[in-house]
């Protein structure tokens, strides 16, 4: 058993940006395991733009983090110690876990990685993980995505993104990707995408006239604002809006919404949010196909890890400021 567990947790809720005062190192005594929990040593936490959401107060899809309480997180560890039965120690387990060396939770709340899967641990929250299942539900379920559609994806340099492009050219569409600066799009470019624009630099409503002569079928939106109004300039008729995520408003106090939407009218469009979570008991469908793209080579993921526990603070600015490519880990053990 651990001397002491560290935790990260919500100080102050922010107002705007994130601030290094909204957070607290803190260190705990281990918590008594309950019947039916697993004891859990967190080895990486994933860096999630959901964050910024659930650190505020009101109605939300899940409730907001309490102050003083570890953040929420999506994490990977190692079990350490089990009152749950069919859950051994030694077992890596992925889950909402928290930023924190050690987490006690209920069985039902972890999923048990399958033992010998000749993936590296990190991708179970990455390329196999809740960003993964995101874009296959949101592109093939909300953006009904099938073969010769066009399809946009913004945010498309991130782990969301990646894999809505690579799942998407897999399927037989054409893919346009939008993200930020030279090294995002050459990255996109190099996995198949079949154009990129950086909305940094290029003229994006002009650029998306370019490259979709025939429209947009499917606008895979990952940050909202001035790029989703483009994208809604260039529907094509029944095209469809999968509204994923809006990035660009997170850190907003006040956030704008579309004013280009009179497109869903006049070409019979629809925008539909969604949350991963509704597709929970169709996950293993989704991971049967996932890794068998991972697999075969269609789909790959580049991932930066950062390191430390007390690190989590530069970490989450960091994921705003979208410094890398793909997927942001905090490996904390
Ligand atoms: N609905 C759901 O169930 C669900 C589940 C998971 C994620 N999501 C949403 O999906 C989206 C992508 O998530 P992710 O996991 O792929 O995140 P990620 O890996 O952190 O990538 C996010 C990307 O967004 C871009 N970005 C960051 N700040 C931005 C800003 N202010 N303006 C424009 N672009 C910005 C960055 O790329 P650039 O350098 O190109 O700007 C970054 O690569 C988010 O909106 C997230 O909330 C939704």
């Amino acid at each position: 058993l651990r001397q002491t567990v560290q935790n990260i947790v919500l100080a102050s809720r922010p107002h705007g940006h994130i601030t290094a005062d909204n957070w607290r190192l803190t260190e705990t005594a281990p918590e008594a395991l309950q019947e039916g929990s697993v004891r859990v040593r967190v080895q990486y936490v994933s860096l999630d733009p959901a964050m910024r959401g659930w650190m505020n107060e009101g109605k939300s899809y899940l409730p907001p983090v309490q102050l003083g309480a570890p953040m929420r997180a999506l994490a990977l560890g190692c079990i350490t110690e089990t009152k749950a039965p069919g859950l051994s120690v030694g077992t890596y387990v992925t889950g909402g876990l928290g930023v924190r060396t050690e987490a006690c939770v209920p069985a039902q709340e972890v999923a048990a990685l399958v033992p010998g899967a000749d993936v590296p641990l990190t991708h179970h929250l990455s390329v196999l993980g809740m960003p993964a299942l995101t874009a296959y539900f949101g592109l093939f379920e909300v953006g009904q995505a099938k073969k010769g559609d066009t399809v946009v994806v913004s945010g498309a340099a991130g782990t969301v993104g990646l894999v809505v492009g690579q799942i998407a050219k897999a399927r037989g569409c054409r893919v346009v990707g939008i993200a930020g600066g030279l090294q995002k799009c050459q990255h996109i470019e190099n996995l198949g995408f079949d154009a990129a624009i950086d909305y940094k630099k290029e003229d994006v409503l002009q650029r998306l006239g370019d490259h979709c002569p025939t429209g947009i079928d499917v606008y895979f939106d990952n940050v909202g604002g001035d790029v989703l109004d483009a994208a809604l300039a260039h529907l094509a008729r029944n095209a469809r809006v999968a509204l994923c995520g809006a990035i660009t408003q997170y850190n907003e106090t006040s956030v704008r919404g579309p004013s280009n939407y009179l497109s869903l009218l006049i070409n019979r469009a629809r925008m539909q949010g969604f949350i991963v979570f509704d597709y929970m008991e169709r996950y293993p469908e989704a991971l049967e196909h996932l890794t068998a793209w991972l697999k075969a080579g269609k789909l790959k993921m580049q991932e930066h890890v950062m390191q430390g526990i007390e690190n989590f603070p530069h970490a989450v600015t960091r994921m705003f400021e979208g410094k890398h490519i793909g997927k942001l880990l905090l490996k904390i053990d």
